[in-house]
């Protein structure tokens, strides 16, 4: 047994366990978020990848089978918009029943959301909804997001409230675009029992024109955020990728997500399934390991579960730490295909 293998664990060049996979069941996605996939590029001419390609549920099913024994615990279904592939609440059923993962998350837009479809999904055995929210303003939701002006979120909150117990809101901050939003934002979202958070706008792929002079950093939305609230830090999971702060007399907190300003990639615990079944190790990877091919030849769990061991022990990516001071040459993939 190799000295970075230790029972049900596998550890990375850098210390760090694998226990999370984040999953894009789609590249495709309902809206165009400028920060993510703006519309002229992400247009009528955009090659998605092909229904041939795409993974399967049973695939799906079987890789997350395979790595449950290598440290597997949880797993988070982005896209993409994940609600446009079909029969969503049948894989989160299998993750839940047959891998039997500790938890099952999923990160939407909320468009294709409805009371029922919230309730199925809570009865498909999902732990949690976290919904983007980038926006109170109806003018800018379309530029923000490039959907209809009319889309309204705020129906769902209740809904989500009532089944999930508690609503996690994605919040992408973007300077002189909606960084004067963040306390009507928590005014709002405080009057349910709710994850506020609050996102430095990241250098993903190579669509968004990415330019560092837009990030709000989390101190400085701290600081304003204290001018409104009394705030208590929380204790976290040394692995997660929010800060979280209590709001005093409140059922809410606070999370800031800093990769730029405040990296976490030393506890980074999480691989990436893309829609095609390539496996990367990090977001801002250029190139992930075709593990698809593996698996749609003979024999393969084997095979499949030393491969993935050896990627992970190999593994020493972090990109958000050496963002500023390293040079790259291979063009990073886009967040809708490797699942945010
Ligand atoms: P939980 O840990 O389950 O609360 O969710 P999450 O924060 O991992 O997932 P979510 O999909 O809500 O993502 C929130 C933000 O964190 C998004 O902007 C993601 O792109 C970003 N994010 C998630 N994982 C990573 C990561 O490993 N590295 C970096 N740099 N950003 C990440
Ligand atoms: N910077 C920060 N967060 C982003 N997301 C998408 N693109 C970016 C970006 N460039 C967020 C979305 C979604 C989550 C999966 O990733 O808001 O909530
Ligand atoms: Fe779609 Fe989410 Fe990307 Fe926006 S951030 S374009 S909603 S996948
Ligand atoms: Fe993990 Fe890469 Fe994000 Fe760092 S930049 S936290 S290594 S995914």
């Amino acid at each position: 047994m190799s000295a970075n293998f230790v029972a049900n664990t596998v550890t990375d060049k850098l210390s760090r366990n694998f226990e999370y996979l984040r999953i894009s069941v789609t590249d495709r996605c309902n809206f165009r978020c400028s920060y993510c996939m703006p519309s002229d590029i992400f247009n009528k001419d955009y090659s998605y990848i092909s229904q041939d390609n795409i993974l399967s549920y049973e695939e799906i099913i079987d890789i997350c089978k395979l790595l449950k024994k290598i440290g597997l615990k949880k797993v988070r279904i982005t896209g993409g918009e994940p609600l446009l592939r079909k029969n969503i609440d049948k894989l989160i059923f299998k993750l839940k029943t047959e891998v039997m993962l500790d938890r099952v998350s999923m990160t939407t837009n909320g468009s294709l959301l409805s009371d029922d479809k919230v309730s199925e999904l809570k009865k498909s055995g999902l732990d949690s909804i976290t919904l983007s929210l980038d926006t109170l303003d109806k003018d800018k939701i379309s530029v923000i997001n490039g959907t209809k002006k009319n889309f309204n979120l705020m129906p769902l909150l209740e809904s989500i409230e009532k089944h999930f117990n508690i609503i996690k809101t994605n919040t992408v901050v973007i300077k002189d675009v909606n960084d004067d939003e963040v306390i009507d934002i928590i005014n709002h979202m405080k009057n349910f029992k709710s994850e506020i958070r609050f996102i430095e706008y990241m250098d993903v792929g190579e669509s968004n024109k990415w330019d560092p002079s837009k990030v709000v950093s989390s101190e400085s939305l701290l600081e304003s955020i204290n001018e409104h609230y009394s705030l208590k830090q929380m204790k976290t999971e040394t692995s997660s990728t929010a800060k979280k702060w209590h709001i005093k007399d409140s059922n809410s907190s606070i999370g800031l997500i800093s990769s730029i300003t405040q990296p976490f990639c030393s506890s980074c615990n999480r691989a990436r399934l893309s829609v095609d079944g390539k496996l990367f190790t990090c977001l801002f990877a250029s190139n992930g390991f075709d593990i698809k091919s593996v698996m749609r030849s003979d024999n393969y769990e084997e095979k499949l579960l030393e491969l993935f061991k050896k990627i992970w022990m190999e593994r020493s990516d972090q990109y958000s730490q050496i963002r500023f001071s390293s040079k790259r040459d291979l063009p990073k993939v886009e967040m809708s295909y490797i699942g945010g």
